[in-house]
């Protein structure tokens, strides 16, 4: 499964390739606007990951970091639904931190939903610490876990 997955930069055509998806198959975590200007951003780097079959290629998957100084924002990593639990996150966050390695940066941060487990055992397991809480910073009522890993 995971040999047939390609990762690269992400660019805008992926974006709007994606653009109907996002919100249905993509969970609405990522607004197509605030998506595109992240791409575009020069302190921003996007993995996307890609299946090929038959020749058709199609985006399961995508993340990206947000770089301030010497360390780096994880801005949310998202698997399309049908590709869930098959290691497609792991494999996209594996190559982020590669990225973050070969651009120096020292640290990698992020923020996740106390109640998001799939996501904080992804983070666990790619050895991110808790680090402290923001409470009720979702919707006023889930508190946000902050979490940090030295690269
Ligand atoms: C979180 C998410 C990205 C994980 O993607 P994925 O491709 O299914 O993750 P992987 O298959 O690589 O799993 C990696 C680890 O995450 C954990 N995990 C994944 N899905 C899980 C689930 N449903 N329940 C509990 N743990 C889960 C496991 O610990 C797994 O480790 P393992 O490989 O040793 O079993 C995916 O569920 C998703 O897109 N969720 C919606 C978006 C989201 O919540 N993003 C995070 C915002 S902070």
């Amino acid at each position: 499964m995971i040999q047939q997955i390609s990762i690269t930069e992400m660019k805008l055509e992926d974006v709007e390739k994606i653009k109907k998806d996002l919100q249905v198959n993509f969970d609405n975590f990522w607004n197509y606007e605030i998506l595109k200007e992240e791409i575009v951003n020069n302190n921003s780097k996007y993995l996307v990951a890609k299946i090929i079959k038959s020749g058709k290629c199609e985006i399961i998957g995508f993340a990206g970091i947000k770089i301030i100084l010497d360390e780096a924002d994880i801005m949310n990593i998202v698997v399309k639904k049908h590709h869930r639990k098959k290691g497609i996150a792991s494999l996209i966050m594996e190559n982020l931190i590669k990225l973050a390695q070969n651009l120096d940066l020292k640290k990698l941060r992020l923020e996740v939903n106390q109640k998001n487990i799939a996501a904080i055992n992804l983070y666990k397991k790619f050895k991110f610490e808790e680090v402290g809480i923001r409470k009720k910073y979702y919707n006023n009522t889930d508190d946000a876990i902050l979490m940090e890993k030295i690269i």
